[in-house]
């Protein structure tokens, strides 16, 4: 009795939602985004100069349009083995053979001839089934994954709340947070064998302006209004939390590290695709000062690929830090919002996700030392 009358008391101290100050917060670091990113970003080099990158396999989400292609463009042309995990597996091809052709025509060296490195795979992120299918296939041919770019993400501006059809969670909170965690869970044996390796989450301004009620993520109960922002900044704020844990759930040994990475505001993707074309044209002129496509990709490429990333990770690992690794627009070192510090709620959105893809709570120990899990039918309920 005393327990229930306590955890009531902790639950009317509950936040319901973010603060004035953290709004303007928000707004405060969006706005500079937009008009003055690409003035604070002046010191990169267009293109980013990478390493070799010829040692390394990577996985890369959403790799046919937007942020996705140019970051799959760089890394291929820089030798990586790259696997395009793609709803569209056509596109992808068509990209791989545009890309082939580019690099002949431009050089006559043999180095030039030799066809790029890629390989593609059917990854749709509206149905869990296809991740855990995705998976097995990849955890089949037993190769050690060095590099998972959690990139594929939608923003449904415009249109009314939506389900996914097999598994009935909200869209964003589907694409943008469940299916990611499930791939990167069951893909840790893979990065453990590919290890010194990491996890590199596409992550967003946007996750500033988010609130994760986790008795309520699918945001149905009607305590908070759905809108698409609300459900795209919501999910990029769960994202940060679960990959907070992770990182902690990670020990050092297991060589893996975990990074969200804010792309900035880019231009010319099709993150707007459901506006009416005269309002995608209307967005794109709201945002002219932001990046263009080849500075849009720069901070995902530097988070998958510089060394110093890892050092970074290690050192937040040593101090045992709450927070995972967080790299801004211009490749430096920031921070994540302040309510995406909350560990409480961290941990709850954890346990949450895990049931909700489901994965038992022991799952991350068990893969990484061999055992295998069962992926049981998710439980969709808040
Ligand atoms: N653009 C920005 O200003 C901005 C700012 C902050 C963060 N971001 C983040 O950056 C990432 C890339 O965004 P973007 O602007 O490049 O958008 P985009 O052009 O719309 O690209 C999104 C990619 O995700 C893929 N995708 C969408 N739904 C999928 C599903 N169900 N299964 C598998 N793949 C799916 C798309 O595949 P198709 O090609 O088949 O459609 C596409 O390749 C997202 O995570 C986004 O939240 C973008």
């Amino acid at each position: 009795m005393a327990s229930t009358f306590q955890n009531g008391l902790s639950n009317q101290k509950q936040k319901q939602g973010l603060s004035f100050t953290e709004y303007c917060k928000g707004w405060s670091v969006l706005l500079y985004e937009i008009f003055f990113e690409k003035i604070s970003s002046r010191h990169l080099k267009i293109p980013l100069p990478l390493p070799p990158l010829s040692d390394l396999t990577i996985i890369l989400t959403g790799p046919t349009s937007g942020i996705g292609l140019e970051v799959a463009r760089n890394l291929a042309f820089s030798g990586a083995h790259l696997v395009m995990a793609a709803r569209n597996t056509k596109a992808a091809h068509d990209l791989i053979n545009q890309w082939n052709n580019e690099r002949s025509y431009s050089s006559s060296s043999d180095e030039a001839k030799q066809l790029l490195d890629i390989e593609v795979m059917k990854l749709d992120l509206l149905s869990l089934q296809s991740v855990v299918n995705f998976a097995q296939e990849w955890n089949s041919k037993s190769r050690p994954l060095n590099v998972l770019i959690n990139n594929a993400g939608i923003l449904n501006l415009g249109k009314p709340q939506s389900f996914s059809e097999e598994d009935g969670f909200e869209t964003h909170l589907q694409v943008n947070h469940l299916a990611p965690s499930l791939l990167t869970i069951l893909l840790l044996p893979s990065l453990k064998k590919g290890s010194p390796s990491r996890i590199v989450n596409c992550s967003s301004t946007g996750h500033l302006f988010g609130f994760v009620d986790v008795d309520d993520m699918n945001l149905t109960s009607g305590r908070r209004k759905f809108f698409s922002f609300r459900g795209y900044s919501s999910s990029k704020l769960a994202q940060v939390m679960f990959s907070s844990i992770l990182q902690k759930k990670l020990l050092l040994e297991s060589g893996i590290s975990v990074v969200c990475v804010s792309p900035g505001i880019v231009r010319n993707t099709n993150v707007v695709r459901d506006l009416p074309k005269m309002l995608q044209q209307v967005f794109q002129s709201l945002i002219f000062f932001a990046y263009p496509l080849k500075e849009g990709c720069r901070s995902v490429l530097y988070a998958a690929t510089y060394p110093e990333v890892q050092d970074y990770t290690k050192s937040l690992k040593a101090q045992d830090s709450h927070v995972c690794a967080y790299i801004d627009h211009d490749c430096t070192f920031g921070n994540v919002s302040k309510e995406a510090q909350n560990l409480e709620t961290s941990m709850k959105v954890w346990d949450k996700t895990l049931n909700m893809i489901g994965l038992p709570s022991d799952a991350v120990d068990k893969l990484l030392s061999g055992d295998t899990v069962e992926v049981s039918k998710n439980d969709r309920s808040d």
